[in-house]
């Protein structure tokens, strides 16, 4: 790999200990991944961050890398392992606290953002179209890649702290233009609306790509797309076909910059979209929670949680997950007044993946697809996911 004077600077250790190691990291992928050259990024975002992931193993090298090292550039970081305010409502037990704690002190040492959301293009982490990232979360790098035009591979825990430290990232994968076509021509024949049926669209294209052993889809079909709608669709397709970049006509910014693929095209009706939803709708489900925010809730769709909630009581444990910013916009506008009147619970800075409540709760029903996929493969809760409106009356039944 060729590096720039700087760089080597940083490799042999002359911006001290963790920028040393940071470059080493990035420069032993580089040339695992054929990179020619270093590229400079505009902003990191970390996952791992739950200690539930990083045990005391993780907590050590963060403590390590904290010793002497400082972000060059703007970092955040993906959901905690629990509300970092409210975690004893939420029944996070103390030991698992104090330890998450520590990890967001050693983040923070670093001169991170410890704001803890999976959706960082929300809250001020948010690139423009062709800057190079090195962010970590899935379904952020999907939405960066594809919604904005932005430019990240997915990173690991460890390689995105080394871009955070360094500023680098190796220039392969989604930092390349010959990466970014199109591979597949997927035709979408029924229309769709809301979170949810995103959500079954992104995990009916995930699947197929698995099968094809294809990572790119080109989509048609589709007349509009919302922001909420999106990221629900890149968390799925992201979780379900390890999707990290798709084109969509009409609503992606690179949609006419590539030829359309001709070699597979892929057709979906409305009966594959039902056939899909049945998949992620468990028998005899018995909910008992309900968890809404997966990627983390805009405003937007706060706010209509709270139309929905308003002069009500709900009658099952019920969460709304969102970043800590999102939530100071809630309290402000009133709307957290009444989502906490009707009895549901903020979960700032988690998600109901990522906090320690695996066998809690029997079946959780949600809006999202991944929600759907972690439910039961990390948590074992049987599933079922509806519209948002769904959800809530469901909690209140
Ligand atoms: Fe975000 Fe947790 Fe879903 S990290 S995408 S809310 S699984």
């Amino acid at each position: 790999m060729k590096l720039t004077l700087e760089e080597q600077g940083m490799l042999d250790g002359k911006y001290g200990k963790s920028t040393k190691k940071s470059m080493e990291i990035l420069n032993t992928l580089g040339e695992i991944f054929g990179a020619e050259c270093m590229v400079d990024v505009v902003g990191v975002q970390i996952a791992g961050v739950s200690y539930a992931n990083l045990g005391e193993a993780g907590l050590e090298f963060l403590n390590e890398m904290a010793e002497d090292g400082k972000v060059r550039v703007l970092t955040t970081l993906n959901p905690a392992g629990m509300d970092r305010e409210n975690w004893q409502a939420l029944g996070i037990d103390e030991e698992f606290a104090k330890n998450q704690n520590r990890a967001i002190d050693a983040f923070a040492k670093m001169g991170i953002i410890t704001t803890c959301s999976c959706t960082p293009y929300l809250i001020g982490n948010t690139p423009h179209f062709g800057q190079h990232l090195a962010w970590a979360e899935s379904s952020a790098v999907c939405y960066s890649n594809s919604v904005i035009g932005a430019r990240t591979n997915r990173e690991g825990g460890p390689s995105a702290l080394a871009s955070a430290l360094t500023g680098r990232t190796p220039k392969y994968g989604y930092h390349l233009e010959k990466n970014r076509h199109g591979q597949v021509l997927v035709k979408l024949n029924a229309p769709i609306k809301g979170t949810d049926e995103f959500g079954v669209l992104g995990k009916l294209i995930g699947d197929k790509l698995v099968e094809l052993e294809k990572k790119i889809p080109y989509i048609t079909g589709i007349s509009m797309a919302t922001v909420e709608e999106l990221k629900s669709f890149c968390a799925s397709v992201a979780t379900y076909g390890g999707v990290a970049l798709f084109h969509m006509e009409g609503i992606t910014p690179e949609y006419t910059k590539y030829p359309l693929p001709s070699d597979i095209v892929f057709e979906i009706n409305h009966d594959d979209l039902e056939k899909t939803r049945a998949e992620l709708i468990d028998d005899d489900i018995e909910i008992d929670f309900v968890s809404l925010g997966c990627p983390h809730a805009s405003i937007h769709e706060i706010a209509e949680i709270a139309r929905l909630l308003e002069g009500v009581k709900v009658k099952k444990e019920f969460w709304i997950t969102t970043a800590r910013p999102t939530k100071r916009i809630a309290n402000e506008a009133g709307y957290s007044k009444i989502i906490e009147d009707a009895g549901a619970k903020f979960a700032a800075d988690t998600c109901c993946v990522v906090a320690p409540i695996k066998g809690r709760f029997k079946g959780i029903m949600v809006d999202s697809a991944k929600a759907c996929y972690y439910g039961r493969a990390k948590n074992k809760f049987k599933v079922k996911i509806g519209t948002i409106e769904e959800c809530v009356k469901e909690a209140i039944k």
